[in-house]
């Protein structure tokens, strides 16, 4: 299999919370016990000698298919589950993700230089003239910006941007991009549509998982959240919840149309969470 040009390799660098390092080789078993019996693949892990936390989950995929139909395997997403709760995973080598995924990857890596952002019901219309003493007064620059965080984060924030040029936030002037990550590494976006009865108003957090959930994704890494706003946006409680129940312990990032950013896990902005454990 590993030999056949059908093949694919996919590396993740894990991270795992401390004290959790048996209940993550217990997963890694796990996991790599299904993907060889249901003939997806084989799993490796190798431990990182300078730090011991963290590990490297190395994938052999028969084929491009055979990873798409584990990814979408009930005991394949209940592991990730498992996974995400214990550990920080980051893509190092993606060899599966799907074309579309990364052409909106390599769109994102060029909407460093920003759409026109000046158009719609964007509050930055009002705000076009700054005050004196403003630092972000005359900030018109075109060409790229330069963001803080690692690499992964850039393209996450940079299609979080992307996302909120596509809000609806006629009522309040407020948009929001947010970009989730899946365990595959694919990028979904969502940005706050708003209505007439504004109560019907929906996060970009929550069109981001649902359009991902109902695209089948079931395992999730990341979300970015960006909005317009010197003081970087959480997510609101609602989102909270249904990120909690459908991502776990997410990793989030905040950021706004600058370069600031600020990373959180979710457990930390929801403590005490309610879920389906508790029923
Ligand atoms: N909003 C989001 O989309 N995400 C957040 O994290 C905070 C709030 C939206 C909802 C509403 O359309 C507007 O921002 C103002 O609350």
């Amino acid at each position: 299999m590993a030999d056949s040009l059908e093949g694919r390799l996919s590396v993740a660098m894990v991270e795992v919370s401390e004290g959790k390092e048996d209940a993550f080789v217990d997963i890694a078993r796990q996991f790599s016990a299904v993907m060889a019996k249901k003939g997806y693949g084989r799993a490796d892990i190798v431990r990182d000698e300078a730090s011991p936390n963290c590990f490297y989950a190395v994938r052999h995929w028969a084929s491009a298919t055979a990873a798409e139909t584990c990814h979408a395997d009930a005991d394949i997403q209940a592991l990730t589950t498992q996974l995400y709760q214990i550990a920080r995973v980051t893509h190092v080598v993606n060899g599966v993700r799907r074309p579309d995924a990364l052409r909106l990857l390599l769109d994102d890596r060029r909407t460093h230089i920003e759409p026109d952002r000046r158009s719609g019901f964007d509050r930055r219309v009002k705000d076009a003239g700054r005050a004196d003493g403003d630092r972000r007064k005359g900030d018109r620059r075109l060409g790229p910006r330069r963001t803080r965080g690692r690499t992964g984060e850039l393209d996450l924030v940079a299609a979080a941007r992307r996302a909120r040029e596509n809000a609806d936030a006629r009522f309040s002037h407020f948009k929001v991009g947010a970009a989730l990550e899946a365990a595959d590494g694919t990028i979904i976006t969502g940005c706050n549509i708003e209505n007439a009865t504004y109560g019907l108003t929906i996060c970009a957090e929550r069109v981001a998982m649902f359009k991902a959930l109902s695209e089948g994704h079931r395992a999730f890494t990341r979300i970015a959240i960006v909005a317009d706003t010197p003081t970087l946006t959480p997510p609101c409680g609602a989102c909270r919840q249904i990120l909690w129940e459908f991502g776990g312990n997410l990793e989030i990032v905040l950021a706004n149309l600058t370069t600031e950013q600020a990373s959180h896990r979710l457990k930390t902005l929801l403590p005490l969470p309610f879920d389906a454990r508790l029923l």
